[in-house]
C-alpha cells in the first residue's frame, strides 16, 4: 500500500480526514495549488491534461503538469479516449510523479465528443480497461475520479469502483452528480456511500462541500476517507483552513493569516476579516508564482477576479487592474485594494 494513500478507514467519528483540493481547469495553477497547501488544503492534483497532447509531447500540455519540491504528494491528471495514449502519458509523467489521476468526470463537450471523461462511464468495459492497462505500465499507484454515471441510465459507479479495485485503481474520487446534470441539483452523498461500502479501497467524496458544516454533513453521511472541495475553493484557498477550525481539526490562531494580523485579527469585523484573509493569499499567491512559474497574465486575473468577488468595491478594482502598465503594478493594486478601507487603522 502506498504511503500517500493508506488504507480504508472506518466509520467517521469526528477525527481529522484528509481535505483535496479538486482539481480544476483554469484554477488550480502550481501556484494556488501550494497556496491551497499552505492554508489547510492535504493533497492537490494538477489539472486535467490531454493524455494524447501529452504523449506527443505537447509543450503547452506538459506545462501544466510542473511541480514543485513542496508539493508532496504530486499528483498529475490525465483524460483521454485513446487506452494506448493514457498509458503512454501516464508512462511518461510516473517518474516524477507520486500517483496517477485518471478523470472520468468531466462533463464538457469537448471531452466527451472523443469519448473521454464522464463519456466513458456509458462505456464501463473500455474505462476498466483502460484503467488496467495503464495499471500494468506504471509502477506507482493510479487512481480514478468518476461521476455517478452518464445520468441516461441507471448509475454505474458503484459497478465500476468495484470493477477498478479489482483491476488495482488504489483510490477513488466519486462527485455526486450524473454527466447529464453537469452542475446542476444537489449532489447525491448518499449514493456515495453506497460506493464507499462496495469497495475495500479508500473513497473520497466530492459535491458541494463548501465549510465545515456540510464537511461534517458529508462525512457523516458518506463515511468517506477524505473530502474534494472544488468550488468553494475557488478565490477563497483559505476555506481549507476554516473547514479545519470548524470541524474542531484546527486551531484559529494556527491559521497563517491570523498569526499575520496577530493579536489585531480579534479585533476585526466579518468583513474586516475576509479583507485580512483575501490579502494574506493573494500575497502569498503571488510570492508563490515569483518561486515557481513566475507572474503569469492570464492565471493572476482570473484568480484576482476570484479573490475581489464579494468583497466591498470589488467591482471598481476590477475596472481599474486593467489599467496597470505591467504585471507586478496589477499583482500591487490587487493587494493594495485588499487592505480594505476597514482594516486600516
Ligand atoms: C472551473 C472548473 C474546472 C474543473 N476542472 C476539472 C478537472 O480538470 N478535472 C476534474 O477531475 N474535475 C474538474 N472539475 C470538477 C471538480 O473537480 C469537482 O468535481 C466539481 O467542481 C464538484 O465539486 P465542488 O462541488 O466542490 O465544486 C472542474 C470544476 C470546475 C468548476
Amino acid at each position: 500500500m502506498s504511503e500517500f494513500i493508506g488504507s480504508k478507514p472506518d466509520e467517521w467519528e469526528g477525527e481529522p480526514r484528509p481535505l483535496f483540493l479538486a482539481p480544476m481547469s483554469g484554477v488550480t495553477d502550481l501556484p494556488f495549488r501550494l497556496l491551497a497547501k499552505q492554508c489547510g488544503a492535504d493533497v492537490t492534483i494538477t489539472e486535467f491534461t490531454n493524455s494524447t497532447a501529452l504523449s506527443r509531447e505537447a509543450a503547452v500540455s506538459w506545462r501544466k503538469m510542473e511541480s514543485h519540491e513542496t508539493e508532496i504528494p504530486f499528483i498529475p491528471q490525465i483524460f483521454g479516449g485513446d487506452s494506448n495514449d493514457m498509458a503512454t502519458a501516464a508512462e511518461m509523467l510516473a517518474p516524477n510523479a507520486d500517483i496517477i489521476d485518471l478523470n472520468f468526470g468531466c462533463p464538457a463537450p469537448k471531452v466527451t465528443k472523443i469519448c473521454a471523461g464522464a463519456a466513458l462511464m456509458g462505456e464501463p468495459d473500455n474505462l476498466v480497461s483502460m484503467v488496467e492497462g495503464i495499471v500494468e505500465r506504471v509502477d506507482i499507484p493510479v487512481t480514478a475520479k468518476m461521476r455517478l454515471g452518464t445520468g441516461s441510465s441507471e448509475h454505474n459507479a458503484v459497478e465500476i469502483c468495484k470493477r477498478l479495485e479489482k483491476v488495482g485503481a488504489q483510490r477513488l474520487c466519486v462527485h455526486g452528480r450524473t454527466l447529464r446534470q453537469r452542475y446542476s441539483g444537489e449532489a447525491d452523498w448518499n449514493y456515495i456511500k453506497k460506493v464507499v461500502d462496495s469497495v475495500n479501497v479508500p473513497v473520497i467524496a466530492n459535491g458541494d462541500v463548501v465549510d465545515a458544516k456540510s464537511a461534517a454533513e458529508c462525512l457523516n453521511t458518506t463515511h468517506a476517507a477524505g473530502l474534494m472541495i472544488g468550488r468553494g475553493a475557488i478565490g477563497r484557498p483559505s476555506m481549507f483552513g476554516e473547514m479545519k477550525v470548524g470541524l474542531g481539526w484546527e486551531k484559529e490562531e494556527n491559521l497563517p493569516w491570523v498569526k499575520a494580523n496577530k493579536e489585531k485579527w480579534f479585533e476585526l469585523d466579518e468583513i474586516g476579516k475576509s479583507f485580512a484573509t483575501r490579502k494574506w493569499c493573494w500575497d502569498k499567491y503571488i510570492q508563490l508564482s515569483k518561486q515557481t512559474t513566475g507572474i503569469q497574465g492570464k492565471w493572476m486575473q482570473r484568480h484576482a477576479v476570484a479573490f475581489s468577488k464579494g468583497l466591498p468595491g470589488a467591482k471598481k478594482v476590477r475596472s481599474l487592474m486593467h489599467l496597470q502598465p505591467t504585471p507586478e503594478d496589477f499583482a500591487q493594486s490587487i493587494s493594495e485594494f485588499l487592505i480594505g478601507e476597514l482594516f486600516v487603522e
